[in-house]
């Protein structure tokens, strides 16, 4: 498949602290594997043959020393040092030169869910420009980016809003073209010092370029205690495809 992935793994892990004052929060176990195994084995089982990790610099040789090469998952790797936690969109900008202008599957490193990725990789390829969004309905929207939505349409997402106008979360799981590096260089920082993807995705609505799909299955971020143990409870109960 003629598509890149990106999956992004910096971050403080600040809210699962202890668990992360010593490692990564992408290397903490979920079920029998570490968690960024799943965002990576959904994008080798698509096709995706070029994945880029970017991870902060501390833990940076475990992460190399677990994932190396590639070679044990059918892919080859490319790592980027992010050199500050500021923000998912931040992270994302390091992607440009591995990018190469070609079509990107964007994954946060946190995020573990059950449906394959074919589906939408397919829309997103026939769709051949812009960017594509996986949504799912939570029972806690105030936790994540919330898409106000028109039929399938989006019509703006808010990054943790207090009063949620709809309770569809934007997942972790983006797909771009090479203008979202454009996009990158004209965001200012948020309120919390963070480049934020929501952002990102806003400016893409601004063009009349953003589809979205809603996600079928299980899906869960794991970076609270709660959500890690939801996450292990779920790859156990009913493994992702
Ligand atoms: C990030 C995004 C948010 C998205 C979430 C999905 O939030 O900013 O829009 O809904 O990931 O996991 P974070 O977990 O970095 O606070």
């Amino acid at each position: 498949m003629n598509l890149k992935g990106i999956v992004l793994a910096g971050g403080t892990g600040s809210r699962l602290m202890p668990l992360t004052k010593v490692t990564n929060k992408h290397l903490l176990p979920v079920g029998e594997k570490p968690m960024i195994f799943y965002p990576i084995e959904k994008l080798t089982s698509v096709g995706v043959e070029e994945i880029l990790i970017v991870t902060g610099v501390e833990h940076m040789g475990d992460v190399v020393n677990l994932l190396g090469s590639g070679k044990d998952f059918g892919c080859r790797f490319t790592y980027k040092v992010q050199d500050e936690a500021g923000g998912i969109a931040q992270a994302l900008a390091l992607a440009e030169n591995f990018a190469n202008s070609e079509p990107l599957c964007v994954i946060l490193g946190d995020n573990i869910f059950q449906s394959s990725l074919t589906g939408c990789a397919q829309k997103y390829l026939k769709q051949g420009n812009g960017a594509r969004l996986l949504l799912k309905e939570v029972s806690d929207p105030t936790r994540f980016g919330v898409a106000e939505t028109e039929g399938n349409k989006v019509l703006r997402i808010v990054e943790k809003p207090a009063e949620p106008k709809s309770n569809r979360a934007v997942t972790g799981v983006y797909f771009y073209d090479a203008s979202v590096f454009d996009i990158i260089r004209t965001l200012k920082p948020s309120a919390r010092g963070e480049f934020e993807i929501t952002d990102v995705n806003n400016a893409y609505i601004a063009k009349n370029q953003l589809e979205c799909d809603v996600m079928q299955g299980w899906w869960t971020d794991a970076g609270t205690h709660e959500s890690l143990k939801r996450a292990n409870r779920l790859v156990t109960q009913e493994p992702p495809e």
